[in-house]
């Protein structure tokens, strides 16, 4: 597996891939690589000739400094972990090498995004999108893969890139994987690691909880079926609910009757401690 750290030796090499005539596979991390996304670097390696995953943490899509300060690094074991796997190339860029100090200015192209950016992670998280929108759509640029391959834990951010897509005419197919899970049902996240003991220990307990509402929902409505989700969780130590909206899996907008939708989706974002974790449980498809 090669490992590039410059735009240009990205290029170079996505050049020489193309001209050997190879489907390029994408799949854009921030690193602190887990089961879930070796499951997208899996899917990736089957379909494509070849795979690039980029490994950088983008300072522009944290809107809490703390967060950014703190998010999991561990660079050689995720080359490790993506050399096993199959890939071709690990894109491993600085900061400055994306951001070049001296394009801070051309840098400030605003995306239109739409509404689906401006719910729940988009309300809550001011600006995120945007620096998603920013990075997201250089690495498609640089690669011009065929395919991207995104988790669906984060169900909201491939609504929002698919519309990126659309509206800067970037024409590649976005694959949207499954969540892995953790064996007691805590959806993986890079951010686990942060968590306590006893945090990680009743953290699994937001999934409990969205599970038995797809068995509630059946007799209950919406709202009550919000109610019980954010009852259960907020009662559980140490853990408090930011928001949980059952939306359109489409629109994102919120439903206010089970028959409003025949795609519905409750999205939800938790803080265990000072850990953000989140999750979704599909309740029609
Ligand atoms: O989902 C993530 O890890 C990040 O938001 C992404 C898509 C790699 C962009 O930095």
């Amino acid at each position: 597996m090669k490992v590039l750290r410059t735009v240009k030796d990205l290029k170079e090499f996505v050049l020489t891939l193309k001209n050997e005539g190879k489907t390029i596979g994408l799949v854009p991390t921030m690193g602190a690589l887990h089961a879930g996304h070796i499951s997208l670097v899996e899917r990736a390696v089957k379909d494509n000739q070849s795979t690039i995953v980029s490994v950088f943490v983008n300072p522009t899509q944290f809107n809490n400094p703390n967060d950014l300060a703190t998010y999991p690094r561990n660079e050689q074991a995720d080359f490790d972990l993506l050399e096993s796997a199959g890939v071709t190339a690990a894109f491993a860029p600085s900061v400055e090498e994306i951001y070049p100090p001296e394009d801070a200015d051309k840098d400030v192209h605003v995306f239109d995004l739409g509404k689906v950016a401006e719910v729940m992670e988009g309300k809550f998280r001011p600006g995120h999108f945007q620096g998603v929108a920013q990075i997201v759509s250089k690495l498609f640029r640089m690669v011009e893969p065929t395919h991207a391959y995104f988790g669906e834990k984060d169900f909201q951010q491939i609504a929002v890139i698919r519309r990126m897509a659309k509206t800067e005419g970037i024409d590649i197919d976005i694959v949207s994987c499954p969540i892995k899970r953790e064996e007691d049902g805590l959806a993986m996240s890079s951010r686990n690691v942060r968590l306590s003991a006893n945090q990680r220990a009743v953290a699994p307990g937001i999934y409990e909880a969205l599970r038995y509402s797809t068995e509630y929902s059946m007799q209950h409505s919406v709202q009550a079926t919000h109610d019980t989700v954010v009852e259960r969780i907020n009662a559980i130590p140490e853990c408090e609910v930011e928001y949980f909206s059952i939306v359109d899996g489409n629109t994102l907008e919120n439903i206010s009757d089970w028959e409003d939708s025949d795609y519905i989706v409750g999205c939800i974002t938790v803080y265990c401690g000072e850990v953000r974790l989140i999750d979704n449980i599909t309740y029609r498809k």
